[in-house]
């Protein structure tokens, strides 16, 4: 077996630039793992939904998931905010929506990143408006000082730089999503 696969790189070139590792692939997985507990505490009795946001948290979402106890549904929207730039655009569009009926349910958004929060801030106006039981939002990354929304965020994994980040679901361009680990662009 090559071992060198399972080696994580310091560095990786993506679409022609530079990143450097930020979390590693075990620093994640211990992290999934204590959100996940605080979710299986927190809604213990419960029967929540969680809402991944696609594409962007479909590897943190099966992560977490599979370390949830709870009786639980899942379901998806599409966002698209970004487009390939490493900037969002600010106009967020529904790709795809709901299927699942929100009207009187625990609601759970699973996110990979909150960047300028707009994306967060169009959801939550969306699932509010369905009168659920509850909302609440857990994301891997946080980007503090760019977080323009004027709610709380229940669970974070990570509070990070202001920097453009790829792995782990998150893409530059749309690759890079199959990384492991998150790396940071090497300014
Ligand atoms: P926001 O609306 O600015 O908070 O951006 C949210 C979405 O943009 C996230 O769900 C990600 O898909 C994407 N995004 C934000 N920051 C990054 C980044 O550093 N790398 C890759 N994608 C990002
Ligand atoms: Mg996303």
């Amino acid at each position: 077996m090559n071992s060198a696969i399972n080696e994580i790189a310091p560095t990786v070139v993506v679409n022609n630039e530079r990143f450097k590792l930020l979390i590693p692939e075990s620093e994640i997985r211990r992290r999934v793992q204590e959100l996940a507990g605080e979710l299986n505490r927190n809604y213990a009795g419960k029967t929540p939904i969680f809402i991944g946001i696609l594409n962007g948290s479909f590897i943190f979402f099966s992560d977490l998931i599979r370390e949830i106890t709870l009786d639980c549904e899942i379901d998806f929207f599409k966002l698209s905010s970004y487009g390939d730039a490493k900037i969002s655009s600010g106009n967020v569009k529904l790709l795809k929506d709901l299927n699942c009926q929100v009207t009187g349910m625990d609601i759970i958004i699973v996110e990979d990143i909150i960047d300028s929060g707009l994306s967060m801030d169009f959801i939550k106006k969306v699932i509010t408006k369905q009168n659920p039981r509850s909302f609440s939002v857990v994301t891997l990354l946080y980007k503090r000082d760019c977080v323009k929304i004027d709610f709380k965020v229940d669970y974070i994994g990570f509070e990070i730089p202001n920097h453009f980040v790829v792995g782990y679901g998150l893409d530059y361009a749309q690759k890079a999503r199959n990384l492991r680990s998150i790396y940071v662009l090497d300014k």
